[in-house]
């Protein structure tokens, strides 16, 4: 198996359209010293996403995903990223380290999206994509259920609470890859075990 080279998780964020995403992964990003990969200002800036050619939904993009793969495998490679995005399984399981799913309560989340301004099909597509657990179904099915969790962000406290609660996540992955203060934990015997998971202490 190649060596892994990255000194920092890469950390899926994601979850049905207003849930709560964007505002975990910047909160994320301001603790500690990884980086907001939002898969929006990819695709905007390579210009890979074709226009729907549904009436209803002339503004959602149809993202080509080989070539979002290609615009973001070195950052991959590398590591520390927080990528931001409402579909999980595209990306590779041996560069992707945790995969957050954010939920949020039914009706709260449809007062969120009526107040963007989301009506119809749109609002109903994605109020569906919620209740039938859709992307929770697609990260089970892409990853290990290890890498898995769920995370709820309905009040702004739950946002503290789940960004705390991935920064311990991350200190013990530092510790785990030996990539703590630039010794190798591992080497001396250290490493993780499953009890220590903070992730997965409750779940
Ligand atoms: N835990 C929370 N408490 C209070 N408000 C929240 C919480 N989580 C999200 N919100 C609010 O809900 C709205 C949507 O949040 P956000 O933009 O982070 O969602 P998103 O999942 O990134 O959506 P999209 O998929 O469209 O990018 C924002 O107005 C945000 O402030
Ligand atoms: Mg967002």
């Amino acid at each position: 198996m190649p060596e892994m080279l990255r000194t920092d998780p890469n950390i899926i964020i994601t979850g049905t359209p207003g849930v709560g995403k964007t505002t975990h992964c910047q909160q994320l990003a301001t603790a500690t010293r990884l980086h907001h990969l939002d898969i929006n200002e990819v695709v905007k800036k390579h210009n890979i996403g074709e226009s729907s050619t549904d009436p209803d939904d002339p503004n959602t993009k149809i993202v080509d995903e080989d070539r979002l793969l290609d615009c973001i495998e070195n950052d991959l490679e590398e590591g520390g990223q927080i990528i931001d995005w409402h579909a999980c399984d595209l990306f590779p399981p041996s560069l992707i380290d945790l995969v957050c799913v954010v939920r949020c309560d039914n009706k709260l989340l449809y007062d969120r999206l009526k107040k963007r301004g989301y009506s119809g099909k749109k609002l109903e597509e994605n109020m569906d994509c919620e209740i039938m657990e859709v992307l929770l179904q697609e990260a089970r099915e892409a990853y290990d259920e290890d890498m898995v969790v769920e995370l709820r962000s309905e009040k702004t406290e739950d946002v503290d609470a789940n960004v705390e609660r991935i920064e311990k996540w991350i200190e013990q992955w530092r510790k785990d890859h030996g990539k703590e203060g630039g010794e190798d934990v591992k080497a001396q015997g250290g490493g993780g075990k499953d009890e220590d998971n903070p992730m997965f202490l409750h779940g």
